[in-house]
């Protein structure tokens, strides 16, 4: 078979800045001098019962990946995948929900596809703009830089438990309520504090995308256990080992890239591989910033914790 990088060769595509080589959120493509198209799309099954909060979820986390590259999303297309006998109000939440996020997010939904399935499948195709000077990547980390996060840990702990019909629904209402959250403001105060370095937390878990931002950057990353957000249910189902297949699958991927302290115990340890749907940015800041960065979040009241910082060397530290 040949390989998708045999058929487009970087040299002919200069103007596709993102997405030949090293993978980041998103492609990107140049338009001009200050200009460039930010383009991502991302679709999943249901990850809570709630028609509405799914479609919203969706789209928060078809959002994300633009804002992970320091992006301002305006414009989207629906992709659907609907069981035939499904009512015709669930399916009607589901895509009010993603229009409702949208909205907030200052994007217009413009159309888009839908197909018939078994399993219900939503999300967005979504296009954004951004200055390519000034664009983060998984590559922008540099050693000395302070590490941020922007939502806690835990939604797929969380959502598993929800599945297996063992969790509290206030914790599910928490996990919901975040899950639902932009990225817009994380991605504001990037710009704002000249970030370079980022990406978003998905489905490889907290420390599957550090490592690939560690790798892309050509740096090593340390992270203190105590200051990392997990929500406080999670941490409870953690202790009964509810996980999402996929968190022990990146357990296994990443694992070997990172260095547990040994006072780390082994759930709050999969905390960290646990597969996030619609999770935070994580942002790479030059340490002068900081400071002013973190006063400008409580300002507008966005969430930002520092849980680490950018070393030399490779792989990923986790201290007590
Ligand atoms: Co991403
Ligand atoms: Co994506
Ligand atoms: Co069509």
């Amino acid at each position: 078979m040949r390989p998708i990088e045999e058929i487009f060769q970087s040299t002919d595509f200069p103007d596709l800045l993102v997405g030949l080589g090293e993978p980041d959120d998103a492609a990107v493509w140049r338009l001009d001098e200050d200009r460039a198209l930010v383009v991502t799309t991302d679709f999943f099954t249901p990850v809570v019962d709630d028609a509405y909060d799914y479609g919203a979820i969706a789209a928060a986390n078809s959002l994300s990946d633009i804002y992970a590259m320091g992006g301002k999303p305006f414009l989207a297309l629906n992709v659907a995948a609907l069981p035939p006998d499904l009512p015709a109000e669930i399916s009607g939440e589901i895509l009010r929900g993603g229009a409702e996020k949208a909205r907030q997010a200052g994007v217009v939904v413009g159309g888009g596809h839908t197909i018939q399935d078994k399993e219900p499948k939503y999300g967005l195709i979504a296009l954004g703009f951004v200055d390519p000077a000034k664009m983060i990547t998984k590559a922008g980390a540099q050693i000395g830089d302070k590490l941020l996060l922007s939502k806690p840990l835990g939604f797929g702990t969380t959502t598993t438990a929800l599945k297996n019909g063992k969790a509290d629904p206030s914790d599910v209402a928490e996990a919901v309520e975040w899950m639902q959250r932009l990225n817009k403001g994380a991605a504001d105060l990037a710009r704002e504090f000249a970030v370079r370095g980022g990406t978003d937390i998905t489905g490889f878990g907290f420390l599957g995308h550090a490592y690939e931002m560690a790798s892309a950057s050509g740096v090593g990353l340390r992270f203190s256990y105590g200051k990392i957000p997990i929500l406080a249910g999670a941490r409870r189902y953690a202790q009964e080992w509810i996980f999402p297949g996929g968190s022990t699958d990146n357990r296994a991927f990443f694992g070997s890239h990172v260095k547990f302290d040994s006072q780390i115990d082994e759930p709050s340890q999969m905390l960290l591989f646990d597969a996030q749907t619609s999770g935070g940015l994580l942002l790479s800041v030059a340490p002068e910033n900081l400071e002013p960065m973190l006063a400008r979040a409580s300002e507008t009241e966005e969430t930002l914790w520092q849980v680490g910082e950018v070393v030399a060397g490779e792989g990923i530290e986790v201290t007590n």
